[in-house]
């Protein structure tokens, strides 16, 4: 298929049953599907939209375009879950079908008011010329997930001095006031992240840019948002076009936080913000949105993948899933991500492994949790996704002594956009023993270290058998689960 804008922007209805069909058995057959995390039945997912707690269950939708792996008229495709594991999948339920959003429903956020969900997103449009015109948009949710759109945009037009690149409100309660993050450019294009505030949730005035750097912040930010973590403001967004002097990135762009030590709505400020840091050391992490549990936990969840690259899955008619969601937790002033302890309710069985050294195992499927410690004087590889041959596979190099892991997709035989590098490095403390605690799922490997101190995703596509997990060194601790399917 060549993806033209007619083609992208295409009405829903103009796809054929039978193309969809064919899409959704490709994704089903796919050596590289998830047994356990969020994915696109057919075409793309992207950003995790309206993250929220509602009615007595989690609510997650994502960004959609159901047609092809490519970005096109996007919509808001809705789950909701128990537990934080399995997600029952419900259907799109916010739509292009408005004047405001007739070129896409883009990223947004969720708020549980009284007996409802208030929703806030972008509406993307395109005029004759192609220009672009973005509106921040409000709908209500019933507890039967009807969802009703606010005949009136929220934020009708950026303010003076913003371009159109003016997306992905983020709405949050702030000492009993109502507070809209969102991610811009201004007319000097320059990334930029503006604070509202709510007189109510449909009356927004603009309070300021928000002060959290004096860096020059790229050309553009997306997917701000700002969350209270044992009560520090952390602060997540994606910059584009960031030099790569004020912060070093290899990904084509980041997803950074700051943690500060407070935060002033009145003169829109994080007061003594961190330096930059990258929220996951992978290859793949973006648009991550955070929100405020109910009893107090911050919560998160990424979208696996990046705008603007290719992965090989595309040929398949299909890109991407969501990252297991993640508690976030500030430790001695560091910030902490670890799988949520729901996640522990998909291990099945302890498999054996016959011995430290050398072959692990190869468990049946690319599917189970491993934990392992790397002793603090040792140097380790962990390779997975081996073929039986152990002639290519996935590599988590451990050098304690140094405080140095190393994950490198470089040796398998299908490579991933190779142009960004393929290796990614994080310190740790040195001469201290590594904990690792990896997610395998299919074609995408999460890696806890230490606790959360550090999180690593990785999208990796192997052959279906290639399943082997091998260590070439010392480790001890070592326990490997199969984990069971939620789909
Ligand atoms: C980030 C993003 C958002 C936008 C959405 C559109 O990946 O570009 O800024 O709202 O995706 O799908």
């Amino acid at each position: 298929t060549e993806w033209t804008d007619a083609l992208r922007y295409q009405d829903y209805e103009d796809w054929s049953d039978e193309y969809l069909s064919n899409l959704k058995t490709q994704q089903r057959d796919s050596p590289w599907r998830f047994a356990y995390h969020i994915q696109p039945e057919t075409g793309l997912l992207n950003d995790p939209n309206g993250f929220s707690y509602f009615d007595g269950q989690w609510h997650l939708f994502y960004q959609a375009y159901p047609f092809g792996p490519v970005h096109g008229l996007k919509s808001w495709y809705h789950l909701t879950s128990k537990n934080l594991v399995d997600w029952q999948r419900d259907q799109l339920r916010l739509l292009p079908d408005t004047s405001f959003d007739s070129h896409g429903v883009y990223s947004g956020s969720a708020l549980p008011v009284d007996d409802k969900l208030f929703l806030a997103f972008t509406g993307n449009a395109r005029d004759k010329n192609w220009e672009r015109h973005a509106t921040q948009l409000g709908a209500w949710m019933t507890p039967d997930y009807h969802v009703e759109k606010l005949a009136t945009p929220l934020i009708p037009a950026p303010p003076t001095g913003y371009t159109q690149h003016f997306r992905d409100p983020q709405v949050f309660v702030y000492e009993e006031n109502y507070y809209l993050l969102m991610g811009t450019q201004n007319d000097a294009k320059e990334g930029k992240v503006l604070l509202y505030k709510g007189t109510s949730l449909t009356e927004w005035e603009l309070v300021n840019e928000l002060h959290f750097s004096s860096e020059q912040m790229g050309y553009m930010i997306e997917c701000p948002n700002l969350v209270f973590v044992d009560d520090k403001p952390v602060l997540i967004f994606c910059p584009q076009g960031l030099d790569k002097q004020t912060f070093d990135y290899q990904n084509i762009y980041p997803n950074l936080y700051v943690i500060a030590d407070d935060f002033d709505p009145e003169s829109a400020t994080l007061i003594t913000p961190s330096d930059f840091h990258n929220l996951d050391e992978g290859f793949d992490v973006y648009a991550t949105q955070a929100f405020q549990a109910p009893n107090g936990r911050a919560l998160s969840v990424g979208w696996v993948g990046l705008p603007d690259v290719t992965y090989p899955s595309d040929q398949e008619g299909w890109a991407h899933c969501l990252s297991l969601v993640r508690e976030l937790r500030i430790i001695k002033g560091q910030l902490y991500q670890q799988p949520v302890a729901e996640l522990e309710t998909l291990r099945q069985a302890v498999l054996p492994m016959s011995d430290l050294q050398g072959v692990f195992y190869q468990p049946e499927s690319n599917c189970y949790e491993l934990t392992l410690t790397i002793p603090a004087d040792e140097e380790s590889t962990l390779t997975l996704f081996a073929s039986a041959e152990h002639d290519y596979g996935f590599d988590i190099h451990c050098d304690a002594k140094n405080g140095m892991i190393t994950v490198d997709r470089g040796r398998m035989a299908l490579q991933v956009n190779p142009d960004f590098g393929t290796s990614r490095t994080m310190n740790v403390a040195p001469n201290a023993a590594i904990e690792l605690r990896l997610f395998v799922d299919g074609s995408i490997c999460e890696l806890f270290v230490n606790e959360g101190e550090r999180v690593c995703t990785s999208r990796v596509f192997p052959k279906k058998e290639d399943t082997t997990i091998l260590l070439d060194g010392v480790a001890d601790n070592s326990t490997l689960w199969s984990l069971r399917s939620i789909h």
